[in-house]
């Protein structure tokens, strides 16, 4: 697996600019995306929110009150404290922090894990990998609440050239700034459902080039069936 700590670092370099930059390029559509597709879920016990920035996915989350507890595993720990800085005394309470998000699986199972943006840093392999590791950490009916870009056709993109270049340097961007191993897009999709998960809910931004969607595991339809 990729040097997390690297990685760590790199976006600690970023995090006074993070969102500013999203915003100069996106406006408010990712964060007006985040929002209402966050305030689509139900209430449940636990959630595990991975590579969350700046944290304003958590600030929907409890704003949604979408679960009574949280962890919020994120390697930088600048994005940690400009997160911190955004929550009440009250609500910092129900919120567990920590950098590796693979040291709290096995301690509890959760409803939702959230990965805003945060897989398209990695590689296919790497990817595959983790989407195990989620799954054993899922609680029944539990699913994975996914934001990330898109460039499948299959999957609603309609394509436009400009828009697969600007990722391309966003790849070259991130990979000189914070050494992430992904050089590409992985196809998401095919991970997902190679996994064993179906999509439950999806929304499509931007002619399908950004996407929200909550995955299930497959099983679950077998087991209700
Ligand atoms: C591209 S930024 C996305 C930030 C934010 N979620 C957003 O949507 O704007 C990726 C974030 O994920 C974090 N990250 C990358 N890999 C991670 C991992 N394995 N565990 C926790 N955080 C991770 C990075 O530190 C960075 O803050």
């Amino acid at each position: 697996m990729p040097n997390d700590s690297r990685i760590g670092q790199g976006f600690n370099r970023l995090s006074s600019i993070y969102d500013f930059v999203v915003w100069l390029v996106f406006g408010n559509k990712i964060q007006n995306l985040k929002r209402s597709f966050i305030q689509s879920l139900p209430t449940a016990e636990n959630t595990l929110i991975i590579g969350g920035g700046t944290g304003e996915i958590l600030e929907y989350a409890l704003e949604s009150n979408i679960s009574s507890r949280f962890v919020y595993a994120e390697l930088s720990d600048q994005m940690i404290i400009k997160t911190k800085a955004r929550i009440s005394a009250d609500d910092l309470s129900r919120i567990e922090f920590c950098n590796d998000y693979r040291a709290t699986l096995g301690e509890k199972k959760f409803n939702y894990i959230i990965v805003p943006f945060v897989l398209d840093c990695y590689r296919y392999k790497d990817v595959k990998i983790m989407l195990n590791e989620f799954t054993s950490a899922l609680a029944h009916k539990g699913s994975i609440v996914f934001f990330d870009f898109n460039l499948s056709k299959e999957d609603g993109f309609e394509s436009r050239q400009w828009k697969i270049y600007f990722i391309k340097l966003l790849y070259v961007f991130f990979r000189l700034t914070t050494s992430i191993p992904a050089k590409r897009l992985p196809s998401f999709s095919r991970l997902f459902s190679e996994a064993g998960y179906y999509k439950a809910h999806t929304t499509l931004i931007s002619k399908g080039w950004i996407q929200a969607i909550e995955w299930k595991r497959e099983s679950r339809i077998k087991a209700s069936a």
